[in-house]
Formats: structure tokens, C-alpha cells, sequence
């Protein structure tokens, strides 16, 4: 098992390893007294590992109730934000007490954001069982739901108390979702290490589980060690994602998943920069390769001018420049401020 700690405005400590959910009560009472705590979760992981988690919480002390909720984006809304509110309302939760997000992304933003709002902030613990969540959205205390003119729109910096990804839960992953979460994996090679990315390209990624996560895990402490609230290198996480979340919008949420708009964002985004001679040393069939190993898509059929459209109403643009991430060497970023008419011609030309 690996235990990294992440030294932000709270500091707390991830573990990465094996079996981890069965224990999760004591390691949960190492950091928070026993209290009533509520786990969240959707209907697709709760019948899983749900009862593992409520006897191992109840085991140590814990007074466990349970706030189960449709799986999918839909539910990452305002509407199910105040179904949780009144949950705990209802269960008469205090500021003694605290959440247990069960699950990937929109668990994790959901009920970190319900801690981060509810009575103006209880604690809670992320135990991410899908691959998207263990190496990313659990760690770094980013919350938010979405709302009808997009996507994160209304959040919180809330980090966690605790997080637990235990490596087995990517054993029962239907395949499309393990992809998934390799396009964020494949981000953080391409971002910060040339070695990652390398063992990447061998193909060889589900016998090295616990350190590939380890290793994204790592490099997210680091950044947001660095920028915890995203005014500076944390932006670098966002490679490949103008684009990628350009491509959620115009497919209405219903097409390509997030990790694999974010595997074509990153490929349109390096190969339009090695056209426009930003990058010296060409790298995108690299990318390109290392992507289709990992059964990752590189491109999609939108024309240019309509992701262009849809990626300037992004929310990390600010006034008339827009912020890019390009890589000039894999395992390095950049943040690249350029005008919006220039970007314009970066993906269109
Ligand atoms: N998922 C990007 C970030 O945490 O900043």
C-alpha cells in the first residue's frame, strides 16, 4: 500500500493499495471521532461494496445511514443536491458529523460539495472505486455540481479528509469505464513524466495498477500542493480539456465520456500545435500510439469551428486571451496565454 499526503489547506493522507474498503471504518476513525456519517453513493456501486463499507464503518464506531441516488451526470444537479440536504436535514446531521463519498466523479463533486455547503461545511472522506476518481477528481478537494449552462459550474475548494482508493474496485469495471479513466492517466504522463507515459506505451497497465495511481496521485499532490485553488500551475491538469469538455458540450453530454474527450482534446490540441510550429520536436504520433494502446480515441467527426465555438465559452477563459495547455516535450507542460483570435486559428487553420 502507498500512502501519499497532501499538504494543503487541510492536510490529509490518500491510501492506495488492496482491500482497503473493508477496513475503512478504523482508518476512517484514525482521522475522524466516530459520529454519524452518511454514506453516498448511486445505485450502480452502493450494491456493490456498499454493505462492506456500512459494517466496517459500523464496526468502529460509526452511526451509518446511507443516501443512495441514480447513477449517471444527471444526477451531479441541484435538484439531487437538495434531496441530499434533506437527507441529512432529516437525519438530523450535525456539524459533528460528517459524509463518506462512495463511488467515481459525480459522487465524489456531489457529496463533497453537499460537505463543503451543508451547515457551512462538515468533513467528509472520498473512497473512489472507479479508475477516473482514484488517480483525479478524489484528490486536490475540487466540489461542484452542475447546472443547465454547464458543466461544474457551481462548486466549492473543499478538500477531504481522508481518501481511499482501493485497487480492487477497478477489478469489477466494466471496460469503457477503465478506458475512461486511462485518459486521465495518459494526462498526467503526457503533463509531468516521461516514465509514466512510458509505461503507458508498453501496454502493461493493469498488472501495475497500484503504482500507475500512485504516480498520477503523486503528481496531483504535487500541483496542488503548489496552486491549490487553480490560479497558476494547477491549470496544467487541464490539458487537453478546452477541448474535450468542447466535445462533451456538442455531443449534449450523450457521446464521448469525459477521459476519452479529453484523449482527443489532448491529440487535437499537440497536433495543431506541431502544425503551427509551437512545438520544435514532434511528438503527437506518440500520443497518438500511446492513446490507441490504451483503446482511447484521438479524434472525433465535429468540425474545428464548432468545437472552437463551444470551447471559448469554457469557464478557464479569462477576458479576451484564453489559457492553453500545450506539451513541447511529453512530460512537460505549459500554460500558453494567447488571444482568442489566435486560438481560433491554432484548431481551425
Ligand atoms: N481535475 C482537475 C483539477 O483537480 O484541478
Amino acid at each position: 500500500m502507498s500512502v501519499i499526503e497532501v499538504k494543503a489547506s487541510q492536510s490529509y493522507k490518500v491510501h492506495i493499495g488492496r482491500g482497503l474498503l473493508g477496513r475503512c471504518g478504523d482508518m476512517t476513525a484514525e482521522v475522524i471521532n466516530p459520529c454519524r456519517i452518511a454514506i453516498v453513493s448511486d445505485d450502480n456501486v452502493f450494491p456493490l461494496y456498499g454493505e462492506t463499507v456500512k459494517s466496517s464503518l459500523e464496526s468502529a464506531g460509526f452511526t451509518v445511514s446511507c443516501y443512495v441516488f441514480p447513477h449517471g451526470e444527471q444526477s451531479k444537479s441541484h435538484d439531487n443536491l437538495l434531496k441530499l440536504y434533506g437527507f441529512l436535514a432529516e437525519e438530523s446531521f450535525t456539524r459533528s458529523d460528517c459524509i463518506a463519498a462512495l463511488g467515481g466523479g459525480v459522487t465524489g463533486d456531489l457529496a463533497g460539495f453537499a460537505a463543503a455547503s451543508y451547515l457551512r461545511g462538515i468533513d467528509y472522506v472520498q473512497i473512489p472505486t472507479s479508475l477516473l476518481a482514484q488517480v483525479d477528481s478524489s484528490v486536490g478537494g475540487k466540489t461542484a455540481v452542475d447546472i443547465p449552462a454547464g458543466k461544474n459550474l457551481v462548486g466549492a475548494f473543499k478538500q477531504p479528509r481522508l481518501v481511499l482508493a482501493d485497487i480492487d474496485t477497478l477489478g469489477t469495471l466494466p471496460d469503457e469505464f477503465f478506458h475512461d479513466g486511462m485518459g486521465e492517466v495518459v494526462k498526467y504522463g503526457m503533463i509531468w513524466s516521461e516514465k509514466l507515459f512510458e509505461l503507458l506505451e508498453s501496454g502493461d497497465v493493469k498488472s501495475h495498477l497500484e503504482d500507475i495511481v500512485s504516480s498520477c496521485v503523486d503528481i496531483k499532490r504535487e500541483v496542488v500542493e503548489t496552486d491549490e485553488f487553480d490560479k497558476g500551475l494547477r491549470m496544467i491538469l487541464n490539458f487537453g480539456h478546452t477541448l474535450g469538455h468542447s466535445i462533451e458540450k456538442t455531443q449534449n453530454f450523450c457521446g464521448l465520456s469525459h477521459g476519452m474527450a479529453v484523449a482527443v482534446g489532448m491529440y487535437m490540441i499537440t497536433k495543431a500545435a506541431e502544425k503551427n510550429g509551437i512545438i520544435a520536436e514532434p511528438i503527437s504520433d506518440r500520443l497518438r500510439r500511446c492513446l490507441e494502446t490504451n483503446h482511447l480515441p484521438w479524434s472525433v467527426d465535429i468540425p474545428a469551428e464548432t468545437l472552437f465555438a463551444n470551447s471559448v465559452n469554457d469557464k478557464k477563459r479569462f477576458s479576451d486571451d484564453i489559457n492553453i495547455i500545450i506539451c513541447k516535450t511529453i512530460g512537460k507542460a505549459e500554460i500558453v496565454k494567447m488571444p482568442v483570435t489566435e486560438y481560433k486559428k491554432l484548431i481551425t487553420d
